[in-house]
């Protein structure tokens, strides 16, 4: 369960009340859906919407997977694998592949987001000779990132397994009904999975986008759909003062409109690592737009009060921090008591780490506050699949109500183009010829 706490925001009572009516108005265009890009809401009732006869495919996917292969690489890029990933390490934590063997499930390693020969090297070296299977991921099915490590990764099953047997260890989520992925898959009669048309990218890892590769995983994906319908009864409210989702969108704006530049997601359990990447895009990609927004980025303490820790204390005065506080760790050590205090760490002895995390927690938050740093506090009583979903759901829909009140389209991503285009037109891609010259020229001058 989240509990959000707004006490160190720096803002009075009645400062937030004085958002009130905006966000209240920016929360009605969300679930009136008339606001902007509402034909891609199908992640706000997903809950009660999703497809069960696909629910169920995926758990018997996840099972043969599980049953044939000891490595899953899942192929994908931006939403097609940042939730995946993070719903894993929200779970198992950082060395969910080490332990994979332990809970019965496979090691699942992430490509197609990122064009390094190095990195797709390591994991065909990482799979050895061992079995493995592939989750190839792409609503549109033409981005070149995922297209070019598939080709990879379908050479080395077909080398292995020979056509027909790779085809058996192939499994597509892409378009229900078009793209040159759905063809393919069509054509080669891979298993199929479905990106739904209202429920893209980012808002697509509680869909088989995400749920495929966490079932393989390991994760309970009946607990994932259990803490998203839970989270949507939760947040399906229009009171102000009680609903979490808009208090937290009226902060931000509020913050926004105060000189706030840069939201930081701090938290302090490595196992919330992936869930800040996952956050960076949820909301760069949905709220950066027409020069507005905050910039998002994370912070994982107490590792980084060690680095950037330094300027959130003490450098430019733009930024805030939401803070994620896990009540209960998986795991409870105690730190052990040292005769000769040869250390001088006596003052922890028998003491549970939680208890010293906490305590660095605590004092950092004051700190921050006093640097001019104030913060918003996420109480989450665990980590879980459960309270994965409930995270995933908190946040997209307070993005939505976030991106309404700065008057943008949270769903689409015009900006994302730019770079395709000259990546495109560099590579020689078909259409793109008459863009090559003038690019080439305009870069003979810089590098
Ligand atoms: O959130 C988004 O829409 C994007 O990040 C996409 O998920 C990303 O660009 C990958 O697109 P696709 O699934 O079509 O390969």
């Amino acid at each position: 369960m989240i509990k959000l706490n707004t006490k160190n925001s720096g803002f009075s009572e009645a400062e937030l009340n004085s958002v009130k009516d905006q966000t209240l108005a920016a929360y009605k265009t969300l679930m009136d859906r008339s606001g902007k890009g509402s034909e891609m809401l199908g992640w706000l009732n997903l809950a009660n919407e999703y497809d069960k006869d696909e629910f169920a495919r995926i758990k018997t996917a996840a099972k043969k997977i599980q049953d044939s292969s000891e490595v899953l690489v899942c192929i994908g890029i931006g939403g097609s694998y940042l939730g995946a990933r993070a719903g894993i390490e929200f779970s198992f934590g950082q060395f969910a592949n080490q332990l994979a063997k332990k809970r019965g499930a496979v090691e699942v390693y992430f490509a197609g987001s990122n064009i390094s020969s190095t990195y797709i090297q390591n994991i065909f070296d990482i799979i050895g000779d061992r079995d493995f299977s592939v989750n190839v991921i792409s609503k549109s099915g033409t981005t070149t990132e995922p297209g070019v490590a598939f080709r990879l990764f379908r050479e080395k099953l077909e080398e292995k397994y020979g056509k027909d047997g790779a085809k058996d260890r192939i499994y597509c989520t892409t378009d229900g009904e078009k793209g040159a992925m759905h063809d393919m898959a069509i054509a080669e009669g891979f298993d199929r999975f479905v990106v739904p048309n209202a429920t893209g990218g980012r808002f697509s890892c509680l869909t088989a986008v995400g749920l495929l590769p966490m079932a393989a995983a390991g994760m309970n994906i009946d607990n994932v759909m259990k803490g998203l319908a839970d989270a949507t009864k939760k947040y399906d409210n229009d009171d102000f003062a009680s609903n979490d989702v808009m208090q937290y969108a009226a902060l931000r704006y509020l913050m926004y409109k105060n000189g706030k530049a840069i939201e930081i997601l701090a938290n302090y359990e490595p196992s919330l690592m992936m869930f800040g990447e996952w956050f960076k895009q949820l909301m760069a990609e949905s709220e950066g737009k027409e020069h507005k927004g905050l910039f998002p980025t994370a912070a994982n303490f107490s590792t980084d009060l060690h680095s950037i820790g330094q300027f959130i204390q003490d450098g430019t005065r733009n930024l805030f921090e939401t803070v994620i506080w896990v009540d209960k760790p998986q795991a409870q050590l105690e730190i052990p008591n040292d005769p000769e205090n040869v250390d001088g760490l006596n003052f922890t002895s028998g003491m549970k780490m939680q208890d010293v995390n906490k305590q660095a927690m605590r004092g950092t938050m004051l700190a921050h506050v006093d640097g001019g740093c104030p913060n918003i506090v996420l109480n989450l009583d665990e980590l879980s699949d459960y309270t994965f979903a409930e995270m995933v759901y908190f946040f997209w829909k307070s993005l939505a109500v976030s991106a309404y009140l700065i008057d943008v389209n949270p769903f689409d991503q015009p900006g994302v183009e730019a770079y395709k285009k000259n990546m495109f037109a560099l590579l020689g891609k078909p259409g793109f010829e008459d863009m090559k010259d003038d690019l080439e020229n305009r870069l003979k001058e810089v590098e």
